[in-house]
């Protein structure tokens, strides 16, 4: 089959590579019909993801039709049309049985860090991911999710990573009637955080980037306040100063470790990689957000420590809340919103093109250029 394949940083390739098959009776092989690319995949494309192996296929949102089944898959056959979670989940695991999908321990050998999670480097596991024309999908009962008829491909795809996320991320808030929330970060998950952040009631949501086009894209979308914490030399104090001096009750950290805005995170995490990336929205969420409030990470880091403000977020009595997505516990939910077209998920996506253009679609969105907010990719087959 055709995929991409990683090369090393800044290096993907559409090339040849042998088909996947089953290994384990609880698995089905897809068919890719679409797969995007997610703020995720640029970590890994910098370079900045431990153990990602040359060889490797990136891509952890998709959609696809089953070609194949194992005969231990009892609730899909083949011709199946399915959206899949990013996480790979096992489904009876002392965290899944509590709908922690995101935590199971049976997916990855490396399970105290993060469950497997398809095309994300061996630390999650080494599952080849998405971004080809064909996929090994382990527990094919638990994760996929059958697409109803009426609805197509695109309307869905959202809802395998960036919009549970999102939508994870404002619960994660405790959002109260009239809350205000900022939100750094007006990527998909950004975008997706805002919106969910409105749905639960917040009465003001400010966005926060430094790339205009997105900014604008988050007034349009989400009908937010927006800042570019490039205009102010002090984007916290700016903040602060919009929301009655005390700071808003819930921030919420969509960015993650490639975060732009100081230099000094810059060269100690992404240069010198003394810390897991840049912290920098990190230690502005801490003093942004009000005392007594809730600051939510939904941003990836790396493990190792970073230099963040913990004493002022222990004097402050902030609520940390932070973790990767519960994935398939909200895709019937958020399906329905889709449905019921309170949430334009599709609308998110910017870009569509073939897989064989993978390279230049890695450089679009890493780069952000061509006003690139979501590319999806379609393998010719
Ligand atoms: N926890 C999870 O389950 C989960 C799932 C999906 C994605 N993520 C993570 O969420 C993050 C966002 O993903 P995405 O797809 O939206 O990525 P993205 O790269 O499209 O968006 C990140 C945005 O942050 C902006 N930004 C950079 N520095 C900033 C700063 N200092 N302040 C405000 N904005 C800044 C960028 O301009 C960009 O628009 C990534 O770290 C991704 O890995 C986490
Ligand atoms: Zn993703
Ligand atoms: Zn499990």
């Amino acid at each position: 089959m055709k995929a991409m394949v990683y090369h090393g940083p800044n290096d993907v390739r559409y090339e040849s590579k042998p088909d996947p098959d089953l290994h384990h009776p609880d698995d089905v092989i897809l068919r890719i019909t679409c797969s995007a690319i997610c703020g995720s995949d640029i970590h890994l494309y910098h370079g900045f993801v431990p153990d990602t192996r040359v060889g490797h296929t990136f891509g952890h949102e998709f959609t696809g039709i089953v070609e194949e089944a194992g005969p231990g898959v009892r609730h899909l056959a083949r011709g199946d049309r399915v959206v899949v979670p990013f996480n790979i989940s096992c489904g009876t695991c002392f965290y899944c049985e509590r709908d922690l999908f995101g935590m199971c321990e049976n997916s990855n050998p490396n399970s105290e860090i993060a469950s497997g999670v398809f095309g994300y480097s061996h630390t999650t596991g080494g599952y080849d991911g998405g971004q080809a024309e064909y996929v090994r999908v382990p527990f094919a009962d638990v994760g996929p999710f059958k697409i109803p008829e009426d609805m197509e491909d695109e309307d869905v795809l959202l809802l395998s990573d960036v919009f549970p996320t999102g939508y994870q991320a404002a619960e994660m808030g405790g959002i109260e009637e009239g809350d205000t929330v900022v939100v750094f970060g007006c990527g998909p998950v950004g975008l997706l955080a805002q919106k969910s952040a409105l749905l639960m009631g917040a009465g003001r949501v400010i966005a926060v980037d430094g790339v205009p086009y997105r900014l604008d894209f988050a007034r349009v979308y989400n009908g937010a306040e927006t800042v570019d914490f490039r205009d102010h030399a002090d984007p916290v104090r700016h903040l602060k100063e919009l929301t009655d001096g005390r700071g808003p009750d819930v921030v919420i950290d969509a960015v993650g470790l490639e975060a732009d805005g100081s230099p000094m995170h810059d060269f100690l995490g992404r240069l010198l990689k003394l810390e897991a990336g840049a912290a920098t929205v990190i230690e502005w969420a801490i003093h942004t957000v009000r005392k007594g409030g809730t600051v939510v990470l939904i941003g990836v880091y790396g493990p190792p420590w970073n230099l963040v403000p913990i004493g002022t977020a222990m004097n402050k009595g902030l609520t940390f809340r932070m973790a990767q997505c519960n994935t398939r516990r909200y895709m019937p939910h958020l399906l329905e919103h889709i449905r019921e077209g309170r949430v334009d998920a599709r609308g998110i996506i910017s870009h569509r093109m073939p897989l064989s253009e993978v390279a230049s679609a890695y450089r679009m969105f890493g780069e952000r250029t061509d006003e690139c907010r979501k590319v999806v990719m379609y393998p010719s087959h």
